[in-house]
């Protein structure tokens, strides 16, 4: 933001542009036509330089008393140089480029040269402005110059000014710094220095400073005693570094100090008390550090601060009252820390400026009399996470300039009350979401201004109708509630042209699908599974829709799959699992190409499976067609599904083998390679919640129980053929499926031997063949089997000893090789002819790949490793903090999910929409 700020404040400044009244010395003119001739500019910004008059040239200045040319201002004024991000690789017509021609030496009287935000591609600062030596102001900022700052630099002594920030340069020894003795501005932000010892016994040099930046430096090392040479520094960064230090107080001793920002630069320790002698202090930001306890009661003496950031880190205890006298204070943000204890008026009765409380994900308990009335106009309220109910906090009556509200996870429980109609109304982003909120929905009527709305009320006891919402609602979440009645068939105006996702999940929704949707041409998630939707799924979808996921899951939908639905090209995610729809896949779905998930399970498709999907889906992980009528042969073409991870065809009434190339699904092979991209995870990182993801999901029958997956899903390899009309023998070649971690072939007519090779399959978990017409012995491989937890061979002609040792020990149930009278030996009885078997005589193996085995356990260890799916999670999770840069990672941690649900068959379903 300030960054933002500071360049549209220097663009002002530099558009009042140069003095024109004198004219020109000719060998200043030729120097800057030869300057020129090396530059490259496509955008025709130097056109002016032509004819004698050089004073009156684009960006050039004279002297109005020695003709000289004094200034000389390149900088790029395109506007997308206030986007700037230090990652940009581009560059737009009209930056400058080319070489800086010596010539420029020439100009023996220059004291200004900004050649900001151009594309000096890689090229070094040339070591020749090092002879400019009347130059006072060097701004060569976001130019894309690389190399080793030149040491030449320190004969600029009379530079008041010098800005290389965001280049690619590295800088070894500081040496040169004390030399610029008059200099008043730093800013190195991007250089890389950490290299360079002794920065700020250097830096400290200069008693001019007044503004330093060092952002971003690589800096590793910061003195902690240091005799402050300081008097007139007002602002300073040190921001995003590796100080790994505590942070010195001599920091607090320089006592013209008023911006402060220390964030992201791994200091430790806690917040020394002598914080408060910088009581000129306005904005004081040490975010995403780690310190740790307590905020100092001193803090109440920056009684001229705007602005206090303390974000992501460590601090424990209470807020100190003290912080009430901060009268200044516009902005408090203390999200993410453990704060504990209290909120009352005491801490805020007197923070009569306050427009921004960010007091999110803390242990915060908020107790303010429901008449008070508070001092102050909020503007932004984030308090997820901290205590704020049982009722619903009546204080925020007054707060009638309210724009965003985050109390999601807060502990209410209470109804929303009538007044909050006056505030919802001009509310841009409500987060109410994981509450106990009873009663109806609060109302919404449509903003005059041209708004993109988020409203997340999901998860609540929210009860009644859903009305029919403003068409400006981008984001609508009321899943996870008890909301009954029709989706509004009808809309107040056309359509919603700027709804993103619609989440009306989790309700009892009941009626058909409304039509309108396939107008919303916006959509990218839709999701209304879990519901008692009945009817056919409308037949109306156009190509220009952008939907990315569509559930539908578990409804009452009846009829077929609409043929319009392959119009849908961005399709990732398609869930119609558990209604009643019938009739044929339809060939049309063959233009979904990018679909990754399809999830037809649990209704009643009668075809046989297209040979199309093997040819054309070929983006496909999961697919599911488990509990259908499914008959015929599984088509040859389906093995072309190399992408493939989970594989359900399970309760059908199909026939024929299992083809011998599904040992094609390479996805399910173990080749050495960890690292793949979570492929089941859809970011919608809209507006403000950059780390906001639907998660895929999908139930799967596994070791005897109904598991839900959907974090977890990434990990998870599975193929389950159970409960067909298969023939043939199992083929070797599935055998070469390393990844799997289920396979389940029961309940079909498959005979011949279990392959020799099955100990191949080194993470498998659980192992079903019963009920088929399987013969010969088990093979001894099976010992290879480190992690099966479920086996079961139970109804088939097997024969001779089982095999013992390793984790197949474990398993000793009789039940699941019952119904094989040739077998014997452990748990059974024991093999007539045998000598007494030796135990355990293998050694037990490891793993190649320790990480293998963590990913696997956090895919379906639940059951005997709970303890890994918290580190897994966890680490997991981190990637999203990571994500939440600027944002609030208020979403995170009250979100944080079990990771895999478990439920009996019976249980009614229950989909997973969840955001991080
Ligand atoms: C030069 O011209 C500018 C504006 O035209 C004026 O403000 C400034 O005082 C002049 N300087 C001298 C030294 O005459
Ligand atoms: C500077 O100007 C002189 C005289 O015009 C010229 O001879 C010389 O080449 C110039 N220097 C550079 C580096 O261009
Ligand atoms: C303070 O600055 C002065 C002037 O540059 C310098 O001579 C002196 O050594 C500096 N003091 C310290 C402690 O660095
Ligand atoms: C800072 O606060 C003091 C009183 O504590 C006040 O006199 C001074 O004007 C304030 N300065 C600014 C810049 O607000
Ligand atoms: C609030 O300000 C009043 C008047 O300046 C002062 O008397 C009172 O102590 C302050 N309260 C807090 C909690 O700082
Ligand atoms: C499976 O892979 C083998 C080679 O590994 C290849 O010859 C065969 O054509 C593939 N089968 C299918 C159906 O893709
Ligand atoms: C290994 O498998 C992964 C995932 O299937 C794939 O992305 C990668 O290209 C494979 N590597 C090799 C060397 O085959």
């Amino acid at each position: 933001m300030f960054l933002v700020l500071f360049l549209i404040g220097s663009l002002v400044l530099r558009c009042n542009g140069a003095d024109l009244n004198a004219s020109c010395i000719k060998r200043e003119r030729d120097a800057l036509l030869k300057f020129k001739q090396g530059l490259t500019d496509f955008s025709n910004r130097l056109l002016s330089w032509e004819g004698e008059d050089c004073c009156s040239w684009e960006g050039v200045g004279c002297s109005n008393t020695t003709g000289h040319v004094i200034k000389l201002d390149l900088h790029n004024p395109s506007s997308w140089a206030m986007y700037y991000t230090p990652q940009r690789e581009f560059c737009d017509s009209s930056c400058l480029g080319g070489d800086i021609n010596p010539s420029l030496v020439n100009l023996t009287h220059l004291e200004y040269f900004d050649a900001s935000m151009n594309n000096f591609s890689y090229a070094e600062i040339p070591s020749f402005l090092g002879s400019l030596k009347n130059l006072k102001y060097l701004d060569l900022g976001f130019a894309e110059f690389a190399g080793k700052v030149p040491h030449q630099l320190s004969n600029l002594s009379n530079l008041q000014h010098l800005d290389i920030r965001w280049n690619h340069l590295t800088i070894d020894n500081p040496g040169f710094v004390p030399s610029l003795s008059r200099l008043k501005h730093l800013d190195l932000s991007g250089l890389d220095a950490s290299n360079a010892s002794d920065w700020f016994h250097s830096i400290n040099m200069i008693p001019s400073l007044v503004v330093l930046r060092l952002s971003n430096c690589g800096l590793s090392h910061i003195p902690l005693i240091l005799d402050v040479n300081f008097t007139s520094l007002t602002f300073l960064v040190l921001s995003d570094n590796n100080f790994s230090s505590t942070i010195p107080r001599w920091l607090f001793n320089i006592s013209s100090i008023r911006y402060f920002d220390l964030s992201s630069s791994a200091f430790q320790g806690s917040i020394p008390a002598e914080i408060g002698n910088s009581n000129l202090l306005t904005m004081l930001d040490l975010s995403e550090n780690e310190l740790e306890g307590a905020l100092p009661a001193s803090i109440g003496k920056l009684s001229n601060l705007t602005e206090l950031y303390i974000t992501h880190s460590n601090l424990r205890g209470n807020i100190p009252e003290s912080i009430g006298q901060l009268s200044n204070l516009e902005m408090l943000d203390l999200h993410d820390n453990f704060l504990d204890g209290m909120v009352s008026e005491r801490h805020l009765s007197n923070l009569t400026s306050l427009t921004h409380l960010f007091l999110a994900q803390n242990q915060l308990v908020f107790n303010i009399s429901p008449i008070w009335v508070p001092p102050f106009q909020l503007g932004w309220i984030s308090i997820t996470s901290c205590k704020i109910g049982p009722n619903f906090p009546q204080w925020l009556k007054t707060q009638t300039n309210l724009f965003k509200i985050d109390m999601s996870n807060a502990s209410i429980s209470d109804s929303i009350p009538d007044w909050f109609d006056n505030i919802s109304l001009s509310i841009e982003d409500l987060d109410l979401s994981y509450n106990h909120i009873t009663k109806n929905l609060p109302k919404f009527r449509k903003l005059s201004a041209h708004l993109y709305r988020e409203i997340y009320l999901d998860s609540n006891k929210f009860e009644g109708p859903l009305d029919p919402f403003p068409s400006d609602v981008a984001i609508l979440d009321v899943s996870n509630n008890f909301l009954s009645g029709h989706i509004p068939q009808t809309l107040t105006d056309n359509g919603m042209p700027h709804m993103r996702l619609l989440f009306l999940s989790n309700n009892q929704f009941s009626g058909g699908i409304p039509v309108y949707l396939c107008k919303m041409q916006d959509l990218n998630f839709l999701g209304l599974a879990n519901n008692q939707l009945s009817g056919g799924v409308p037949e109306c979808w156009q190509k220009r829709q952008g939907l990315l996921v569509m559930d539908l899951a578990n409804n009452n939908l009846s009829g077929p799959i609409p043929v319009s639905m392959g119009s849908l090209q961005r399709l990732v995610s398609l869930h119609l699992e558990n209604n009643n729809l019938q009739g044929e896949i339809p060939v049309s779905l063959k233009n979904l190409a990018n679909l990754r998930a399809l999830d037809l399970s649990g209704n009643s498709f009668s075809s046989t499976i297209p040979a199309w999907i093997g040819e054309n889906l070929s983006s496909l992980k999961m697919f599911n067609l488990h509990s259908n009528m499914i008959h015929g042969e599984i088509p040859q073409q389906l093995c072309n599904l190399v992408s493939l991870r989970l594989l359900d065809l399970g309760r059908n009434t199909m026939t024929g083998a299992i083809p011998h190339c599904f040992g094609n699904f390479t996805a399910m092979i173990f080749n050495g390679t960890r690292s793949e991209k979570t492929w089941s995870r859809y970011p919608y990182p809209y507006l403000n919640y950059p780390h906001l993801a639907y998660d895929d999901h999908t139930l799967a029958f596994i070791k005897g129980t109904e598991l839900e997956y959907t974090k977890t899903l990434q990990f998870l390899f599975s193929i389950d053929l159970s409960g067909n009309n298969f023939t043939g023998t199992i083929p070797e070649e599935l055998m070469s499926l390393s990844k799997l971690q289920n396979l389940n072939l029961s309940g079909n007519y498959l005979e011949g031997h279990i392959p020799s090779n099955i100990g191949n399959m080194k993470l498998l978990e659980s192992l079903d063949l019963s009920r088929n017409v399987l013969s010969g012995s088990i093979p001894s491989s099976i010992t290879d089997l480190n992690f099966l937890s479920h086996l079961n061979l139970s109804f088939n002609n097997l024969s001779g000893h089982i095999p013992s040792g390793n984790q197949i020990q474990t398993l000793d149930d009789k039940s699941i090789y019952i119904g094989n009278d040739g077998l014997c030996g452990f748990p059974l009885k024991k093999c007539t002819e045998e000598e007494p078997h030796k135990g355990f005589e293998k050694v037990e193996k490891t793993t190649k790949d320790e990480t293998e085995k963590l990913w696997f356990f956090c895919g379906l260890g639940m059951g005997f490793t709970s303890g890994f799916v918290g580190v897994c999670s966890i680490l997991y999770f981190k990637d999203s903090w990571r994500l939440a840069y600027f944002g609030f990672a208020d979403k995170i941690c009250n979100k944080l999910w079990v990771i895999i649900a478990i439920k009996a068959n019976q249980l009614r379903r229950k989909l997973h929409w969840k955001r991080f």
